[in-house]
C-alpha cells in the first residue's frame, strides 16, 4: 500500500446499494496516506450523503458539472488534472455504458473524459444485468481503452440472486489500485539521487546557494521507490519530507554532497542536485564585519558530482538534469557527451526551480523523448520507465 502515499486519488461512486461500501473505501485510502477528493453522481446521492463522504475524506464533496462555486474552487478539469488515479467505486451499469461511450453528461463522466491519470471502475450490479450483452460489449470497450477493471466478484447479491456482479471488498480495491503504481520496473536496484540545492559557506551565518526546492529529485526518490529500488537520497537543505522507505543523508556543501555519493554505490545515479558551481575558496571562521565599502570574495570551482560518479571504473548508469535559461538542446547534448553519461534530462532553469510541475525533455545517446508538461510526480515516474527502458 506503500505506493498509495501522497496520491492525488479522485473517488468517483455511482449509484448502485454498494455505494455504502465506498465510504469504507474512501477511509482506507486515506490510511493509505493518499489525497482523497470524492466526486458523486446524483444517484450515489441517494445511496449514500456526500456529507458522509466529505467527513471521510476532509474535503468538499464534488457533485455538480455546472456549479459557479465548486468551478470557481477546482472545476472539472482542475479536478481531472489533479488526480494521480481515478477510481469509481461502485461503477453502475449505466456508468459503464456512458463512460464506454465517451459522455459528458455529468461532472464524474467528464472528469473520465478529461483524465490522464489511470481510470480504475470497479463495477457492481445485478448478476443478469452484468452478463448481459450490452453490459459486456461496454466491458470490452472499456478495457480497449486501457481502463482498469477491479471485479465484479461472484456472490450473493443484494437483490438476493447468486452471481458475477458483487464490488470488490473495498481492501481488494486498495490492493489493486496500489498495485498500478508499483511498476517493479526497478526492482532489487539500488538507485542514488542528489536533490536540492548546495550551501557553500562564507563565514559562520552567510552562505552562497540557489532557488533549487528539490521537489524533482524527491519526486523520483518516490517513484523509484515505488517502482521496487533501494533508494539513498542526497540531500542539501530542503523543506521537504522525505518518502518513506528511503535512506536519506543531508548535506550542505558540494562537498558533502560528493563524499556521500561516493559512499553509496549504486546500479544507478541520478543527479538531479543544483550543485553550486563554486564555493569560496576561505571559509571565515568569524562573521565578517562590513567595515570597507566594497569586498572580494575569492571562489574556486567545485567538484563535478555527476562527472566524478560517471568516471568511476566500473560506472552506474548516469542520469543528469540541465536547468538551462538559453539553447536547452544544445546544452544538454553538451552535458550528457562532456559529462559521460547515459542519459540528460533538459528543462528551462525559470520554469522549473520551485515550481511543482515541470515541462522536460530526456536525451539519451540515440534518442529522445518529450514529455508532457506535467506534475514533478508524473514526470519522476515516466522518467523511470525511460531509465527502465534504456538500462
Ligand atoms: O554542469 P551543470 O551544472 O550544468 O550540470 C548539471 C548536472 O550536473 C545536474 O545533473 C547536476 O546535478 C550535476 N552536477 C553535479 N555536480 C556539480 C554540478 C552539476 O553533479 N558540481
Amino acid at each position: 500500500m506503500q505506493s498509495l502515499i501522497n496520491k492525488q486519488v479522485i473517488l468517483g461512486i455511482t449509484g448502485g446499494i454498494a455505494a455504502y461500501k465506498s465510504a469504507e473505501l474512501c477511509r482506507l485510502l486515506i490510511k493509505a496516506g493518499a489525497n482523497v477528493r470524492v466526486v458523486m453522481t446524483s444517484a450515489a446521492c441517494e445511496f449514500i450523503t456526500p456529507l458522509t463522504m466529505q467527513a471521510l475524506s476532509g474535503n468538499r464533496v464534488h457533485t455538480e458539472l455546472l456549479d459557479e462555486e465548486a468551478e470557481a474552487a477546482m472545476g472539472h478539469i482542475e479536478l481531472a488534472r489533479w488526480a494521480d488515479l481515478i477510481i469509481v467505486a461502485p461503477v453502475s451499469a449505466n456508468f459503464m455504458a456512458r463512460v464506454a461511450n465517451g459522455e459528458a453528461n455529468d461532472l464524474l463522466a467528464t472528469i473520465c473524459l478529461a483524465a490522464t491519470a489511470p481510470i480504475a471502475l470497479a463495477p457492481a450490479m445485478n448478476q443478469a444485468m452484468w452478463s448481459n450483452q450490452n453490459t459486456q460489449d461496454n466491458l470490452t470497450s472499456l478495457k480497449l481503452k486501457d481502463m482498469q477493471i477491479f471485479g465484479p466478484a461472484d456472490g450473493e447479491q443484494a437483490c438476493g440472486d447468486i452471481g458475477l456482479g458483487r464490488m470488490l471488498e473495498p481492501i481488494e480495491i486498495i490492493e489493486q489500485a496500489a498495485k498500478l503504481f508499483k511498476s517493479g520496473a526497478l526492482a532489487g536496484l539500488r538507485v542514488c539521487i542528489t536533490a536540492g540545492p548546495t550551501r557553500e559557506a562564507i563565514d559562520p551565518v552567510r552562505y552562497i546557494s540557489n532557488h533549487s526546492s528539490g521537489k524533482m529529485g524527491y519526486a523520483l526518490a518516490q517513484a523509484a521507490v515505488d517502482a521496487g529500488a533501494k533508494v539513498s537520497l542526497i540531500s542539501g537543505p530542503v523543506d521537504l519530507v522525505a518518502p518513506p522507505h528511503v535512506d536519506l543523508v543531508n548535506v550542505e556543501s558540494a562537498e558533502q554532497m560528493l563524499n556521500a555519493a561516493t559512499d553509496s554505490p549504486c546500479e544507478i545515479f541520478i543527479a538531479v542536485a543544483a550543485v553550486a558551481d563554486y564555493r569560496p575558496q576561505l571559509i571565515s571562521n568569524k562573521k565578517i564585519k562590513k567595515i570597507k565599502d566594497s569586498m572580494q570574495l575569492k571562489l574556486v570551482k567545485n567538484p563535478d558530482i555527476l562527472a566524478t560518479i560517471a568516471g568511476q571504473k566500473s560506472k552506474p548508469f548516469c542520469v543528469g538534469f540541465a536547468a538551462e535559461t538559453e539553447n536547452l538542446e544544445s546544452n544538454a547534448l553538451k552535458k550528457l557527451k562532456n559529462k559521460k553519461i547515459d542519459l540528460i534530462v533538459a528543462n528551462h532553469a525559470t520554469e522549473t526551480f520551485n515550481n511543482d510541475e515541470a515541462s522536460v525533455k530526456a536525451y539519451w545517446h540515440n534518442g529522445d523523448r518529450a514529455l508532457k508538461p506535467n506534475k514533478k510526480e508524473k514526470i519522476a515516474r515516466e522518467l523511470i520507465l525511460i531509465i527502465k527502458e534504456l538500462i
